[in-house]
């Protein structure tokens, strides 16, 4: 009998909680503390290159206001695929801030405009960590998400099957590879199981449907009925925590798994929720975020989840890795 597949650490955009977001240094922190997976945000610039950026504008990720200012389009935003790779490697990348006040979104971590960071690409992230397997004997997943397929196909590039390519290039080609992608747009997913004849691991990311994310409709999407057709294409699903849960009449959470979770498991779908984060947790249902980790952890019995804080959580569950 195989052993079952330990719970996966997904250090979400690395290890974010301490250095900014989706930089090598970040991605490097969170290998070093032992994520089992390092996640990465893939958008595509304007002479078709894969970065790792989580939005498709720059302009809450690095200074690329001060330095292209001519260079917005009409909504005020800076897009990354406007902006070659030589030029978006010129930029430096920064803590998170709001476009609205320019502070910090998340106030005790990294401070903003400090450092000399720059956006990688997904090889140059792929390297490093193929690289530092190597050298540790270890076998670290990359954890990809695709962002807006939907949106690129209109700008005339087509993402999913430029990944496809690209991680063939570094040999994950199968399930049996250290590799996920994951995205919200489940049309996209089935076009890379279907069409693209991907064997890679799929993960349908589930979101709220005010966040326009996709035109999926995730709200049919958790339900039995739901998990049995993304169990058609997809090996695993990437839920919001708080979607794991029954909710109260007044949408407060009761500590108890949500109907659609048997659901997923009957089809034999995995569970990655996203994100935990030690600053940011509800302190009304948990005492501290190590008892949140459990709840999900032991509780709901999820196989892994998507952290800024990848050492607390392996603290939390006494996982030495
Ligand atoms: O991909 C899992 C989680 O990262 C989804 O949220 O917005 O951080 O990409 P986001
Ligand atoms: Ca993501």
């Amino acid at each position: 009998m195989s052993s079952p597949a330990p719970f996966l650490v997904i250090a979400h955009r690395g290890a974010s909680g301490y250095l900014p977001e989706h930089t090598l240094e970040a991605k490097t922190l969170a290998y070093g503390m032992g994520a089992g997976a390092i996640e990465q945000d893939v958008v595509m610039t304007r002479d078709d290159h894969l970065i790792v950026l989580h939005d498709i504008h720059l302009d809450t990720v690095t200074d690329v206001g001060g330095r292209y200012p001519d260079r917005a389009r009409d909504d005020g935003r800076f897009y990354a695929i406007d902006f070659d790779l030589e030029e978006i490697q010129t930029l430096r990348a920064t803590e998170r801030f709001s476009r609205d006040t320019g502070t910090a979104v998340y106030g005790t971590r990294f401070p903003v405009g400090k450092g000399h960071f720059r956006i990688p690409t997904l090889g140059e992230e792929i390297e490093m960590i193929q690289g530092l397997n190597r050298s540790s004997n270890r076998e670290v997943l990359i954890y990809v998400e695709f962002k807006a397929p939907a949106w690129h196909m209109e700008e005339g590039k087509d993402l999913g099957k430029a990944l496809l390519v690209e991680l063939g290039h570094y040999g994950y080609t199968t399930r049996a590879d250290a590799c996920y992608v994951q995205c919200f747009d489940p049309d996209a997913l089935v076009r890379l199981r279907n069409d693209l004849k991907t064997d890679l691991k799929l993960v349908q990311l589930i979101g709220f449907n005010e966040w326009n994310e996709s035109t999926a409709d995730y709200e049919a999407m958790l339900t039995p009925v739901g998990m049995r057709v993304v169990g058609r294409y997809a090996d695993g699903v990437g839920p919001h925590y708080s979607q794991l849960v029954l909710k109260d009449s007044d949408g407060g959470y009761q500590l108890k798994a949500a109907e659609w979770v048997r659901g997923a498991r009957d089809t034999g779908l995995l569970l990655h929720p996203y994100t935990f984060r030690a600053d940011d947790y509800p302190h009304q249902y948990f005492e501290s975020f190590a008892e949140m980790i459990r709840f999900y952890a032991s509780d709901l019995q999820v196989d892994g989840v998507f952290a800024d804080h990848p050492d607390l959580v392996l603290k939390a569950l006494q996982i030495t890795p």
